[in-house]
């Protein structure tokens, strides 16, 4: 792990982090908070992470497990990135038809 040490340290760390982020077209960013978990958020993360190499499109997508966005009633959340559409209570059975619909929708947008 990168000891951060100084202000250039970290802004040096967070161009990488950004360019690591720039080489996809879209993110699926995941709760990963103690309520969404709570809800099995971590079996949804692993079926979006598989969906995503079933599609071949684990080299376009992103995923991103995150904190709690402040929606914990309503978990487990997603968001797909860029448009920033809203997806609650997301089961692991979800994840074929949000990828296959949104993102591929936004992919095709994209490209
Ligand atoms: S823990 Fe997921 S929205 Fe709060």
């Amino acid at each position: 792990m990168t000891e951060i040490k100084t202000i250039s340290d970290l802004e040096a760390l967070r161009g990488e982090f950004q360019n690591y982020r720039n080489n996809f077209k879209s993110s699926l960013v995941l709760c990963g908070g103690t309520g969404c978990r709570a809800s099995r958020s971590h079996i949804l993360i692993d079926a979006v992470k598989d969906e995503l190499a079933k599609q071949g499109l684990e080299k376009d997508v992103l995923v991103r497990a995150t904190g709690c966005h402040g929606f914990c009633e309503q978990g487990p959340i997603v968001v797909v990135e860029p448009g920033n559409i809203f997806y609650c209570h997301v089961s692991p059975d979800d994840a074929q038809e949000i990828i296959s619909k949104t993102v591929n929708n936004q992919l095709s947008l994209i490209r």
